[in-house]
C-alpha cells in the first residue's frame, strides 16, 4: 500500500450504488474503506464485494460486535470469509469475546472499540463507568490488547495516552478527523489529519469531509497530498 494515505474512508452512504461510486473514486488515494452497520445491515455481505471491486483496498468491517463469546465467534467466522482486513468488537464485551473473535477470524485484525466518543461523563456515570473517560479508555485498551486485539479505536485526544499503555505494535485508529477549515458536522473533539498522525495514530477514519465533497476523489487526493507534504507519506 506504499503511497496510499493511511485513511479509512467511512462509506456511510444511503445506498449501495453511492457507496460503490465513492469507493471507486477514493481507492486510488487511500489504503482502506470502512463499511459500517447501516450499509451492512441493509445490503448484507454483498456490500463488501461491491465496494472492493477489483481493487486491493483494505476493507474495515465496522460491525462493533458485542455479545457472548460463542456468538461473537460465530459472527466473526461468518464474516471472515469476506476477507476483511479489520473487524471491530466492543472491548466492553470482555476479554473472552475478543479472544473468541481473534480465533474465529485469524486473517482479520481485531480492532476493539474502547469508549464511544458520543458518551459524555454523565452518560458513563449512568452506565456504571464512573471516573474520567480517559481512565476507562486506558483500562479497556489494555484489556482488549491482552485478549488479542491488535487494533484500537480511540479519539485523536486519547491516542498519545493509549499509545503509552499498549506500545508501538498496536494499530491506533482515530475518527473525528477534519482537515483544517472543514465542517466539523456532529463530531465534538476533532483533530486535523496531521495532528492525529503526529499524536501517534496509524489510520484516520474520515467520512463526510471526503464523501460529502463535490468530488470525493479530489478531496481524498488533497488530504493525501497534504500528508505527503507533511512527510507522513512516502511515494
Ligand atoms: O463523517 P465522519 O468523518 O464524521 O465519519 C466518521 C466515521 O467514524 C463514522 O462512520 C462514524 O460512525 C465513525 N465513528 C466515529 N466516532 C467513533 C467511532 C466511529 O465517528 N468513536
Amino acid at each position: 500500500m506504499a503511497g496510499l494515505a493511511p485513511i479509512a474512508v467511512a462509506l456511510d452512504a444511503p445506498d449501495l450504488e453511492t457507496a460503490a461510486r465513492w469507493a471507486g473514486l477514493v481507492t486510488p488515494h487511500v489504503s482502506t474503506l470502512k463499511i459500517g452497520l447501516e450499509l451492512y445491515l441493509r445490503y448484507g455481505p454483498e456490500v463488501v464485494a461491491s465496494v472492493r471491486g477489483a481493487s486491493a483496498v483494505h476493507v474495515f468491517l465496522d460491525l462493533k460486535l458485542h455479545d457472548i463469546p460463542a456468538t461473537v465467534a460465530a459472527a466473526a467466522r461468518a464474516v471472515a470469509r469476506l476477507r476483511p482486513a479489520m473487524l471491530t468488537v466492543h472491548a466492553a464485551a470482555g476479554a473472552a469475546a475478543i479472544q473468541a473473535a481473534a480465533q474465529a477470524a485469524p486473517g482479520a485484525r481485531i480492532v476493539a472499540v474502547t469508549v464511544l466518543t458520543s458518551l459524555g461523563e454523565a452518560d458513563l456515570d449512568r452506565i456504571g463507568l464512573a471516573g474520567p473517560a480517559s481512565a476507562a479508555v486506558r483500562r479497556l485498551a489494555v484489556l482488549a490488547v491482552e485478549a488479542g486485539a491488535t487494533g484500537l479505536v480511540c479519539s485523536p485526544q486519547e491516542v498519545a495516552d493509549v499509545r503509552s499503555e499498549v506500545g508501538e505494535d498496536i494499530m491506533l485508529i482515530t475518527p473525528g478527523v477534519r482537515p483544517a477549515g472543514a465542517d466539523v458536522n456532529d463530531q465534538a473533539r476533532v483533530a486535523t489529519p496531521e495532528e492525529a498522525l503526529r499524536a501517534g495514530a496509524d489510520l484516520l477514519v474520515i467520512g463526510r469531509p471526503i464523501t460529502g465533497a463535490a468530488d470525493p476523489g479530489a478531496a481524498a487526493a488533497a488530504i493525501a497530498a497534504s500528508l505527503r507534504r507533511a512527510e507522513y507519506l512516502r511515494g
